[in-house]
């Protein structure tokens, strides 16, 4: 294992790991990690993304998690997601040229309407405040999974076929992109703690992709059409269903 600092943050470099998600977990739990921690593997044998898929993990993309201890009220927590979402996104169109590059909630991003990196939250509580969050990312670099295997959480987005950053020109290794996103997500996260998640909300909105427009969520069990007006105090997305606001947890939107 291999580490370095770079600004506030700590970073820990594993060759491999079943999951970044479940060690930092893990080592928080066992009060091993601090807060600005990072987690971070060359390649994952178990990667996990949201609502039990896969993370196919191979050499040559970024996977990390960002160990998080913000002392806020649990129906906060959520809110980090769109704060690292939002930072990824500046640091990818950092490096990017004639691309359009897209939040698709709750928390993917997109190049060209193609998934290239998604997000998975997980944290712990004592019922009212946040003990700690992991806030975990995988990025497409150097490769995107195949496309038949339709479990495959970097695959589905979910009727777009993934990509990878070097399909649209972008070289960049996954150190460099990891502090790349670290310098803009200290920024973002600051000015939520201090001031709460409107301006977040609309560093969101402003790339949010298919805002305004006809949408379908899968909660799951059920498929509900609508159109997509907003992200309410919370994160939740606001559909506009037959006249009524409805206000949507967790799904996909395709
Ligand atoms: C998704 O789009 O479903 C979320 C994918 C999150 C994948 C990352 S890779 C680093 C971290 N460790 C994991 O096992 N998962 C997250």
């Amino acid at each position: 294992m291999k580490s370095w600092n770079y600004q506030d943050f700590i970073i820990y470099q594993y060759e491999n790991l079943d999951s970044t998600n479940d060690e930092a977990f893990k080592m928080a739990q066992a009060g091993h990690i601090n807060d600005r921690e990072i987690i971070t593997a060359l390649e994952q044998n178990k990667g996990k993304g949201r609502l039990n898929r896969n993370w196919v993990s191979k050499k040559g993309n970024l996977y990390f998690s960002l160990v998080l201890k913000p002392k806020v009220d649990i129906l906060r927590v959520g809110q980090i997601s769109f704060v690292a979402i939002a930072a990824l996104r500046l640091a990818v169109e950092g490096l990017a040229k004639d691309c359009e590059i897209c939040n698709k909630w709750p928390n993917d991003l997109l190049i060209n309407n193609r998934k290239v990196a998604g997000l998975l939250l997980e944290s712990k509580n004592d019922g009212k405040i946040c003990d700690f969050v992991v806030v975990g990312i995988g990025v497409n670099i150097a490769s995107k999974p195949i496309l038949d295997d339709k479990n495959n959480a970097n695959f589905r987005a979910d009727a777009f076929a993934a990509a990878c950053l070097q399909d649209f020109g972008i070289n960049v290794s996954p150190e460099v992109l990891l502090e790349k996103f670290l310098l803009k997500f200290n920024d973002i996260y600051q000015n939520w703690l201090n001031f709460g998640f409107v301006g977040v909300r609309n560093l969101w909105l402003k790339k949010a992709w298919k805002l305004g427009d006809e949408i379908s969520v899968n909660d799951g069990d059920k498929k509900i059409v609508g159109i997509f007006k907003n992200l309410d105090e919370e994160g939740r997305l606001e559909l506009l269903v037959d006249g009524v606001l409805k206000k949507i947890n967790v799904g996909d939107v395709s």
